[in-house]
Parts: structure tokens; sequence; C-alpha cells
């Protein structure tokens, strides 16, 4: 069995701040950095922190060779991610301020996959093989669409929600990886009670197998009537941003290799607890040794 995360690249652009700034208002950064992130490159590398191998696929620009050094650097096989000259690499910028972030996305070249390259790639996968997928990449319903025609199984972390969701063949998922917001949007609730989002997977998604978190109620493991709870592991959160990212790397790695609900929604939930005290995306990121 291979894997596959086919997925975004941005360099974070990560900006300290006072307050999260308001309509009309200018004011100065605390501080500045510039990291390696992405929610598919992120999940990548929680992926290989924690012990997967796996192959990144996706876009760069004529940038993109400090990504390819990056990942590799973790183990991650970059054999198909694509180098565009035309292309600008993705980029966000991301504010944080007491433990919590806003983010804007630049797509760029992740905004610029298409159908050839998704074939391209795909060639190399096989039934039994398992395609990771977020929500921060052009051509998703053909790769999700291709992706189960090989019969490959489809792990989907909705991140970040949009209406566009909801063109994608999402009776094709094999497993969906949510938050709270995400899980209400999923089951087409405007709730923020748990129990409700909840109860709204199990009815809509009955044949799925769902991973929910949220936030400080911690995460919960969801199949037809069966529902799994873990608790959050409690620290101070410095900065959030791939904390969901690393839940998912955790999980999925962890729930691959054993089939263990309940120690791989564990070890997500310790792995994330760590992210969030360090600064950054990737960076942040803790390897399995350290659990
Ligand atoms: O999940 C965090 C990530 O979201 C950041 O690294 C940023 O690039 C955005 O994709």
């Amino acid at each position: 069995m291979k894997v596959l995360n086919f997925g975004s690249l941005n360099y974070d652009h990560v900006y300290e701040m006072d307050h999260f700034t308001e309509p009309k208002e200018t004011q100065s950064s605390l501080s500045y950095i510039r990291n390696f992130g992405g929610k598919g490159l992120n999940q990548s590398i929680a992926l290989a922190k924690a012990g997967m191998d796996v192959y990144h696929a996706g876009k760069v620009g004529s940038d993109g060779q400090d990504f390819i050094d990056y990942l590799e650097k973790y183990n991650v096989k970059t054999d198909y991610l694509k180098k565009d000259n035309n292309e600008a690499t993705g980029h966000a910028i991301i504010e944080i301020c007491k433990g919590q972030n806003r983010i804007i996305l630049h797509g760029g070249a992740n905004q610029s996959i298409d159908e050839k390259q998704v074939d391209d790639v795909l060639s190399h996968f096989e039934q039994g093989d398992v395609l990771l997928v977020q929500n921060e990449i052009s051509c998703m319903a053909y790769l999700i669409e291709k992706a189960h025609e090989k019969g490959m199984v489809i792990a989907f972390n909705t991140a970040p929600m949009n209406e566009k969701v909801f063109t994608y063949p999402l009776d094709l998922v094999d497993i969906f990886i949510v938050n709270e917001i995400e899980g209400a949007g999923l089951a087409g609730l405007q709730s923020n009670d748990n129990d409700e989002i909840i109860e709204g997977l199990k009815e809509k998604y009955p044949d799925k197998k769902i991973v929910l978190t949220l936030g400080e109620n911690g995460s919960c493991y969801i199949e037809g009537e069966r529902v799994v709870h873990q608790d959050i592991y409690k620290v101070e959160a410095i900065d959030t941003t791939a904390a969901g990212d690393t839940f998912t790397g955790f999980f999925l790695a962890s729930y691959l290799k054993d089939k263990d609900v309940v120690k791989a929604l564990d070890l997500a939930a310790r792995a994330s607890s760590i992210t969030v005290q360090g600064k950054g995306a990737a960076q942040s990121i803790p390897d399995i040794s350290q659990l």
C-alpha cells in the first residue's frame, strides 16, 4: 500500500500581532517570519514524522526547489511534485494573536493543477493505495473520481471549507477528516452544538468513516452508530497553525498501520498538543519520538 498526498504548498508569511487588524486600521506587526506551509505540505510532513512513507504531489513555481528540499529532508517523496516556471508558488498571510490565527490564502500554482497532471500522477498508483486530499488545490472533483476508479482509498480533509466542496463527488470519499465547522457544513447544519453535528454526520454519511475534531472538546471517530471520543491533552497554545494538519497526518498514519482508532485518536491528540506549543506550521509538527 502506497500513500499519496496530493495537496497544496504555500509560503506562509506569519505576522505576530497585538490584536487582529480591524477594517480601516493600519498596525505594525510585532514580528515576521516566512515558513513552509500549506495544508498539503503540513500533512505530508505530519505523515512522515508519524513514520509513514508518503508521496507528495502538487505544484510550485520556479522558486519551488526549496519546498522539494524541505520535504525530502523529512523523507517525503517528491517524485510527483511539479515545478512550473509560469506560476507563482502559493502563499498565505497569517496573523497570529493570543494563540489564534487568521489566514488569507493565495492559491497560485496550487490552483493550476489540471487533469493531465492528475492522470500522470495517478498512473503510478493502484488499487488499495491511499489518496489524501485537502481543499486547497484545483481539479479536485476529477482527482477524486479518477482515484476512485483505480480503487484507491480516499481520505478528504475538507479544509478550508467552502461551497466548492459540495461540487465534488463526496459519495466516493471513504474517510472524512473535519473540524466542527467543516463537520457542520458537511452535515448541512448551521449548528455549533457538537452532539447535533455528530448526529447530523451519522445521519447523512452512515457508510463513511469520519474523524471530527472539536477544539477544546477533543475529537471523535464516527462510523455508522459507533462513536469513539478522545479528550485533548491540555497545554498552553502559542500558535494553533497546523494543529489540524498534524492531527490529520498522525491519525491517518496510525490508523492505516494498525486499524486501531482509539490508538490513532490518542496519538493525533498528543501530536497536535505539541504543535500548538510551537510557532509556525510544518516546523512545529513533532517527530513521533517526541510523543
Ligand atoms: O493549516 C495551516 C495552513 O493553512 C497554513 O500552513 C497555510 O499555508 C494554510 O494553507
